[in-house]
């Protein structure tokens, strides 16, 4: 427990400290956005993105549009639709991280 905890204050001091390193997301932060993902988004999305209730994610469905505008859609939802807002869940760092990797199709051979 204590273990853990020196290990996220050194990640938060890391991160804070070196505007380089602000793209680096810590491997098991990793592993649980992936479950977010598929658990979460993937009950609307559908578990291997191809869409559902809500649009397909992947890479080919996302080529034409940026990750900025991805990271934006994550954090604030699309009011008037089913999308909701993630910004209690998630950081804009991480909704960055996970528009990056629908992008490469990552979710899809974990
Ligand atoms: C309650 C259902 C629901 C959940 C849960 C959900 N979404 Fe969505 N999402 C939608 C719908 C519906 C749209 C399409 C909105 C529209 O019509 O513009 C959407 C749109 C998006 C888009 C924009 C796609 C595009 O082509 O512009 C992204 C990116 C996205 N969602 C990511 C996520 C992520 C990541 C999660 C999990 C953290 C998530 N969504 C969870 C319903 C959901």
């Amino acid at each position: 427990m204590l273990n853990k905890c020196l290990v996220g204050g050194l990640w938060f001091f890391f991160i804070a400290a070196s505007p380089l390193l602000a793209q680096e997301i810590n491997l098991e932060r990793q592993q649980q956005l992936t479950h977010i993902v598929k658990q979460d988004c993937g009950s609307c999305h559908g578990m291997t993105l191809k869409g559902g209730l809500g649009t397909p994610l992947l890479p080919e469905d996302l080529a034409n549009k940026s990750i900025e505008f991805l990271s934006y859609t994550i954090i604030n939802g699309r009011p008037t639709t089913a999308m909701p807002p993630w910004r209690e869940i998630l950081t804009e760092q991480e909704a960055t991280w996970i528009a990056q990797q629908l992008k490469l199709g990552s979710f899809n051979d974990k």
